[in-house]
């Protein structure tokens, strides 16, 4: 009788465990893919280079990227026809409202990294648009960039 209650036992033990794993190992592998594509897109934001609150660049030039790269499907822009986007902020006086948005950060170099790296600061109120929580940048060079952070630098 012992005998067979202690195999029975057993049999559950390996039952349950068999029942178990293969749901556990899915999930770990899941988050650890998840956490390694989240750190991957970290390094390749952080290598886009810098032009800080660089406002040399061509306001013309960069008023035509702003329709160009797309930037005006989710901003609204009086300056630009067309630029009538609701899923980001206005940008209408953003010379203004950049200066204001983090604490000792000039408007200039505020609106370069919200180019560069939208997600760095996201604005209360509008949360990331795409999957998963976060705000991928669109892609410009540094010159593209430079010109639009010169555009949006007069837009007061
Ligand atoms: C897919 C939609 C989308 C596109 C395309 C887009 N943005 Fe944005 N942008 C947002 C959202 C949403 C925010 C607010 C969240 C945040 O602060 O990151 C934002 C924030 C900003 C801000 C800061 C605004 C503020 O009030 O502080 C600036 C400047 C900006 N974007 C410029 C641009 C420029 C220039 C382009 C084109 C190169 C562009 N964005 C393209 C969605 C977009």
């Amino acid at each position: 009788m012992f005998l067979i209650s202690h195999v029975m036992i057993a049999k559950h033990v390996r039952n349950t465990r068999q029942e178990v794993v293969p749901v556990r190992l899915p999930a770990v592998a899941l988050l650890v893919i998840v956490l390694g594509l989240s750190l991957a897109a970290c390094r390749d934001t952080s290598k886009l280079g810098g032009g800080g609150g660089d406002v040399s660049g061509n306001a013309d030039t960069g008023k035509t990227l702003f329709t160009a790269k797309g930037c005006g499907t989710c901003h609204t822009l009086a300056a630009v026809a067309g630029a009538a986007g609701t899923i980001g902020p206005t940008l209408n006086g953003i010379a203004t409202t950049a200066g204001t948005r983090k604490p000792n950060m000039a408007a200039a170099a505020y609106i370069d990294e919200s180019i560069k790296d939208p997600a760095v600061f996201i604005v209360p109120g509008y949360p990331a648009p795409n999957q998963g929580g976060m705000l991928l940048p669109v892609a410009v060079t540094d010159a593209e960039r430079r010109d639009l952070v010169a555009f949006l630098a007069q837009q007061k």
